[in-house]
């Protein structure tokens, strides 16, 4: 082992007592090149430099073009969050990157960057799994927010329900068998002629729109807290493509609000019975369709009748920031969890529980 990683384990030690840690974060795993800078969990800056109007007219991210964009932003991104913090980067406690899940070659040059910066500033690295990070997006929000609570993942990767037992342990509790809810929206949007990403075009598409076309219920999971996507999804491409073969005139709206009302329940009722079922009294919910209003507002509404409380992050820290991984970061070092990497490599798909 090297005198770096002598150090960084040390150092590491003292900042468990420490108040203000300042943390620099760098996420990369998709198509968003982000860097942070927390004080505690206060947020100095929170950069990001997306590739959306990129990735756009190929109607989703190409891997390759995502990391080669990696490439050339992210000097510039991590010089841009030292200067609006006003920090200097000697002046940094640690470093941390989203070594997984995602796409390989995006997460290399986020944990390849990191891995040099942190070495060259001789600071401890700290490894942070991406969905634990938009988990502890909500702590930026609500600094009262504790765990024990039922939290709801929806990203464009993964759909879930777990247990968040402590500050950096998850408990898995079900999660999707197919297609991540996230992907569901993209592809649905992507027949009904709507730019990437589709999430949030559906959602606006669906404000006009009546829920009025019968789709199936996806597997409904009574006993478990699992869920399925494929088949929903599936339904609304056949539903399309039918009517257009046939020249039958559809009603995107209504086709957008019918799919948004059915994915979304299934969640809503799912991350409900979890908390019923374990006696929690608070549901957060986390991942890029933790923007969507429709599901905002329902888990909300279902919730308050039973006496539960519903937590999501402000609509910049719902999809990838770098500000989350700070935050899940801090979680790991103040929960005794945080270990130095000195052969730190990037991983595609790691479990949501790791
Ligand atoms: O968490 P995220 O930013 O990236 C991953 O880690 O996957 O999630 C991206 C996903 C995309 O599928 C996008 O369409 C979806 O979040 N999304 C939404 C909304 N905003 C983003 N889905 C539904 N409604 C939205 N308003
Ligand atoms: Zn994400």
């Amino acid at each position: 082992m090297s005198e770096w990683y002598e150090r960084s384990c040390a150092k590491l030690e003292t900042l468990r007592n420490k108040k203000d840690i300042l943390i620099l974060a760098i996420e990369s795993s998709c198509d968003e090149t982000a860097c942070a800078v927390t004080r505690g969990r206060v947020v100095l800056s929170n950069v990001i430099a997306s590739q959306i109007d990129i990735h756009k007219r190929f109607g989703g991210v190409v891997p390759e073009i995502a990391s080669r964009n990696h490439v050339m932003s992210i000097v510039g991104v991590v010089k841009e969050a030292l200067a609006q913090a006003q920090v200097a980067a000697e002046q940094l406690d640690c470093v941390a990157v989203t070594y997984g899940s995602g796409l390989l070659g995006a997460l290399l040059v986020g944990v390849s960057f990191a891995k040099a910066f942190a070495y060259a500033l001789d600071k401890p690295l700290l490894a942070v799994n991406h969905i634990k990070g938009h988990i502890a997006a909500n702590y930026l929000a609500f600094p009262q927010l504790a765990p024990p609570y039922i939290c709801l993942i929806a990203s464009g990767g993964h759909t879930a329900v777990a247990k968040v037992e402590d500050w950096d342990s998850v408990k898995l509790l079900g999660s999707t068998q197919d297609d991540a809810c996230g992907e569901a929206f993209d592809k649905v949007a992507r027949v009904l002629g709507l730019e990437y990403p589709g999430g949030p075009k559906i959602q606006q598409l669906a404000e006009s729109g009546k829920d009025c076309i019968k789709l199936p219920t996806p597997l409904k999971d009574e006993k478990g807290y699992d869920f399925s996507y494929s088949g929903l999804k599936t339904a609304v491409i056949n539903y399309v493509n039918t009517a257009r073969q046939k020249g039958v005139e559809i009603d995107r709206a209504d086709v957008a609000k019918s799919f948004q009302t059915k994915a979304v329940d299934l969640m809503t009722d799912t991350a409900l019975r979890a908390a019923i079922d374990t006696g929690s009294k608070k549901i957060v919910i986390a991942g890029g369709v933790a923007a969507n209003s429709y599901l905002r507002e329902s888990m909300k509404a279902k919730a308050a009748k039973r006496g539960i409380e519903v937590f999501y992050p402000p609509l910049k820290l719902c999809t990838d920031n770098a500000a989350m991984i700070a935050s899940q970061a801090y979680n790991m070092i103040i929960s005794g969890r945080a270990c130095a990497h000195e052969d730190l490599d990037a991983v595609a798909s790691i479990a949501i529980e790791s």
